[in-house]
């Protein structure tokens, strides 16, 4: 299959392009367009051979459910058995945007959209390539994030290339997207809203509209006890090529260890990339030290991650070492994220 690219220049996309991509999902095909958080891999949310093809297309396993991404509440309403009031002052407070809400499902949509689950995942979207694509199209559109399954999120129309040309037929390109790490889930098929996946949302601006909203005890995958609830985040994702390690304690000490550490690995033969910041970027002596962004601007360090774990890739590093980073806001996902790259691999000095 040859893959088409069509251009969105700020954020327009011709109306003729539009039209095609529009007529690719209503035949079943596949087309990547660009959101605010990742770049998805749409598929009609209604046809359960566009989220087979999807599955195969990212070698996912199809067991971990599709969100389904729509323009408008009404649609929404047409694809769940009940509508609770939480799901009303959410979307009231965060649609268009990046929250998913888990709602139980009605017949309207397929168990092959849903991994065979009775809920499915629901995200209205605001980039405004994204919704006039599920405008023009009319379809609700299922679609994970475009990579191939494992690899970091693509949040440029670059990296879904490298991991889907010839097995997709259009991606949208819009760009580098505005976030860079995926949507907060949130489950509001239990007694008490509970947080599945870490966000730009976070747990304080949940509770400032909703009251009492629980994490999920399971979220950073590190307890084998205590699985997470949401199926993908089972899985080691995010995952560069290389070994992955995070260090944490006082700044001296993680750029003197991480140089001990690189020195170490170089000795015995392996190409070494350090994950840094603004800050202390020249106080490394790898050859491959990238940057991430100034310490203080989380959205910033949000942003370029996946892009940052896709250029050690890129530089074929054998290990990575990076420094770590606050928890609070959105340090949550953003540690979330890096821990389950690093397989929880961390040091503390
Ligand atoms: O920002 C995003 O959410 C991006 C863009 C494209 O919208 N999409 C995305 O999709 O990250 P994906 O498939 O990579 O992640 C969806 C996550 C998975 O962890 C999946 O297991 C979970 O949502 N999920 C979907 N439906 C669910 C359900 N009914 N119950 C629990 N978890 C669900
Ligand atoms: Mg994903």
């Amino acid at each position: 299959m040859k893959t088409r690219v069509f251009v969105a220049l700020d954020n327009q996309i011709k109306e003729q392009e539009l039209q095609e991509a529009s007529s690719v999902i209503r035949a079943g095909g596949l087309v990547a367009f660009p959101t605010e958080t990742v770049y998805g891999l749409g598929g009609d949310a209604t046809n359960p051979s566009a989220s087979r093809k999807i599955y195969e297309a990212k070698g996912r396993p199809s067991d971990n459910p599709l969100i389904v991404h729509i323009a408008h509440f009404s649609q929404l309403e047409d694809i769940v058995s009940e509508v609770p009031k939480e799901a009303r002052i959410l979307a009231e407070h965060f649609w268009p945007g990046p929250l998913t809400m888990i709602l139980p499902k009605n017949e309207q949509i397929p168990y092959e959209t849903t991994g065979g689950l009775d809920t499915v995942a629901i995200r209205m979207p605001s980039h405004p390539v994204a919704r006039a694509f599920l405008e023009d199209s009319g379809c609700m559109i299922a679609a994970p994030s475009a990579n191939t399954s494992g690899r970091p999120s693509p949040t440029t129309a670059q990296h879904v290339w490298e991991d889907l040309q010839g097995r997709i037929d259009v991606i949208l390109d819009g760009g580098a997207v505005g976030i860079g790490i995926e949507s907060t889930i949130i489950d509001l098929t239990e007694e008490t809203p509970v947080i599945l996946r870490p966000g730009f949302i976070t747990q304080e601006m949940l509770q400032e509209v909703l009251g009492t909203v629980k994490m999920d005890p399971g979220i950073d995958g590190s307890d084998s006890h205590q699985p997470p609830k949401a199926p993908g985040m089972r899985y080691r994702h995010y995952a560069p090529k290389a070994e992955l390690t995070i260090v944490e304690g006082r700044q001296e000490d993680v750029v003197a260890r991480i140089n001990q550490l690189s020195a170490q690995a170089v000795c015995r033969g392996k190409r070494v990339g350090v994950l840094a910041t603004e800050e202390t970027k020249e106080f490394y002596h790898a050859e491959y030290v990238i940057a991430i962004g100034q310490r203080d601007d989380e959205a910033e360090i949000a942003r370029h991650l996946f892009d940052v774990l896709r250029q050690f890739d890129a530089l074929e590093v054998d290990v990575i070492y990076s420094e770590s980073f606050d928890t609070a806001g959105l340090g949550q996902a953003i540690m979330n994220r890096l821990l389950k790259a690093a397989g929880h691999k961390r040091i503390f000095v």
